[in-house]
């Protein structure tokens, strides 16, 4: 089964929307002409619509960090999926684990999050991955598989086909630790076949789990080249054109 790999970028709480406009200029010159990766960049909110007016009609896609489940209502300083997508979003990174680990969502609300999502036509990009403790415990295949069947509780194999994961360890998350290709293939395989059971093995060899987590121009090659890995959710070298040229040209 033939994943056309996917590379997205990050970019957190960082740039202004001069800033982000300037940099979305750039990744457009330097990755334009690119047709055999899927690219996108998530800036925060407030830069969406300047970004946007650089990457519309580009190989660019677009998308937010986050998103509320309900469509409106009383939710101060919330935004809802319908928003984004009016923006010109395509993609939404659901679960995040600094989402996870600051603001307190959970399984469950990463849950209603994607079926959100899903329900107004965004593709989301659903985070999953152990801590540093849990991964020196030797627990990362529970967490996962607890994480990944709490995201998609309730979901038919209709609401799920398109959805993109991310593992990334959190131990690996700005610090330069990266997962060895050898650890993350094995973590890759393990949600797929987690995927296989919960809505069939041709959904579950369609969808592309990205790795993220320290990955550079200098370490994507060798984990791109691994089976399960289909792309990656760059961070910290997604702030950086020639960065995340390097790692969509590996
Ligand atoms: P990093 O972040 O590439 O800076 O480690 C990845 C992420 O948090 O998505």
């Amino acid at each position: 089964m033939m994943r056309k790999p996917f590379i997205a970028g990050n970019w957190k709480m960082h740039k202004t929307s001069v800033e982000a406009a300037g940099l979305a200029r750039e990744v457009v010159e330097r990755v334009g002409d690119v047709t055999n990766v899927e690219i996108a960049v998530c800036p925060p909110f407030t830069d969406i619509p300047a970004v946007r007016e650089v990457v519309a009609g580009t190989n660019i896609g677009l998308g937010a960090q986050n998103m509320h489940w309900a469509q409106e209502g009383a939710y101060t300083g919330e935004i809802s999926a319908t928003m984004l997508l009016t923006l010109g979003c395509n993609y939404v990174i659901l679960g995040h684990s600094e989402r996870r680990t600051y603001f307190h969502e959970t399984d469950e609300t990463v849950n209603r999050k994607v079926v959100a999502a899903r329900t107004a036509g965004l593709i989301p990009i659903v985070c999953v991955g152990e801590t540093r403790e849990e991964h020196e415990r030797g627990v990362t295949n529970q967490v996962v598989e607890t994480q990944v069947r709490g995201a998609f509780a309730g979901l038919d194999p209709d609401q799920f086909g398109g959805i993109v994961i991310a593992y990334e360890p959190v131990w690996a998350i700005g610090t330069g630790l990266v997962a060895t290709a050898g650890q993350a293939q094995e973590v890759h395989r393990f949600i797929r076949d987690i995927l296989g059971e919960l809505f069939g093995d041709g959904l579950a060899e369609g969808t592309r789990i990205q790795y993220g987590g320290s990955m550079k121009p200098e370490n994507a090659g060798e984990l791109l080249a691994q089976p399960d890995i289909d792309g990656g959710l760059i961070g910290g070298a997604a702030l950086t054109a020639g960065a995340f040229e390097g790692i969509i040209r590996a």
